[in-house]
């Protein structure tokens, strides 16, 4: 009996780590990427997209849609991070220019429109920036919460916080818009920084990446480098984590990552934790429980997968 393909829609805010994810998602066999959104985070809007357009001229992902979604959080200021992304949202490799255009819908519609195309069940949400293009695509078209398959995103920490002591980034920057994801009764599997502190960029994963000597292989180096350097300045750590397709990997093999189901909320009003992802471990759960976390990554598991989709993907001329 032979696997189909996962169909998955990477809504993402490139960003190096979601650089990173589109690659695995585009060169890994167990994956159909169906479609491409961006939303404000890392950067503007105008950024991450087109940063999401070199990244698939740097691959030669030309035959599926991207399309541009929200330029701004539902309620908050729009809050981006430099610190770690650059000016750019994608500093340290040279960005080719784009090569295909831009769908003409809005991401919320094509991702309404590419869930209402497909039978029911059969389409992964991966979001890996803010939750706002989710989020509304949820309320305009409430259908498409029964009929996505699962939510598996980037996002929150049990015990974590990057953007303050308790909250991450892309929760933090549209709390409003977590929560209307996290309270929708679709499966949320939440891979929040508890995983993604442990996809360290290690110079053993460094040195296998070197060894594909390609134009993507040298291009994901590239990024890695900047990447490290500004999360050593940034956040002191030695080696990177690479967030974002740590939660492409569940979707490709679920088993390279332990997961707990617990009760999953998003504080929206607490002066010093807004935007916490507070999940509730004191009770045993009962089948109602539709959110599950990440806990325990397989490293080697885990980069083997990147380093045979960068093979996969081979040379591309840009
Ligand atoms: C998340 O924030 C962004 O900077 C990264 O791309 C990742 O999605 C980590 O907190
Ligand atoms: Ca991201």
């Amino acid at each position: 009996m032979t696997n189909q393909p996962k169909k998955i829609i990477l809504d993402c805010d490139p960003g190096h780590d979601d650089a990173i994810a589109m690659l695995l998602a585009h060169g890994n066999p167990n994956i159909e990427l169906l479609a491409v959104t961006t939303v404000v985070g890392n950067q503007t809007l105008e950024k991450v997209t087109r940063n999401a357009l070199s990244v698939a001229r740097i691959a030669n992902i030309t035959h599926i849609p991207f399309a541009a979604g929200a330029v701004r959080p539902l309620v908050r200021n729009v809050e981006i991070a430099p610190d770690i992304h650059g000016d750019s949202g994608l500093d340290g490799p040279v960005l080719p220019e784009p090569a295909i255009q831009l769908d003409s819908r809005h991401a919320i519609d094509l991702i309404i429109d590419t869930i209402m195309a497909h039978p029911p069940k059969t389409i992964t949400l991966v979001p890996t920036g803010g939750l706002t293009n989710i989020a509304m695509a949820a309320r305009k078209e409430p259908k498409i919460v029964e009929r996505v398959k699962e939510v598996v995103l980037m996002g929150g920490g049990y015990h974590v916080g990057n953007w303050s002591a308790v909250a991450e980034f892309n929760i933090k920057i549209d709390p409003e818009a977590a929560h209307i994801v996290f309270n929708e009764k679709w499966p949320v599997t939440m891979v929040g920084l508890d995983l993604t502190h442990q996809a360290l960029a290690t110079p053993e994963v460094i040195e296998k990446i070197s060894a594909i000597k390609t134009k993507p292989a040298t291009f994901v180096l590239e990024m890695l480098e900047f990447f490290g350097k500004m999360y050593k300045q940034a956040q002191g750590f030695t080696y990177p984590p690479v967030h974002d397709p740590c939660a492409v990997a569940y979707v490709i093999n679920p088993d390279l990552i332990k997961t707990r189901r617990v009760p999953v909320d998003i504080e929206l009003t607490g002066t010093l934790t807004l935007g916490m992802t507070v999940a509730d471990f004191r009770f045993p759960v009962d089948e109602t429980c539709h959110t599950q976390v990440a806990t325990k990554l397989d490293h080697a598991g885990f980069w083997d997968l990147i380093v045979d989709a960068l093979q996969r993907i081979g040379e591309v001329n840009v």
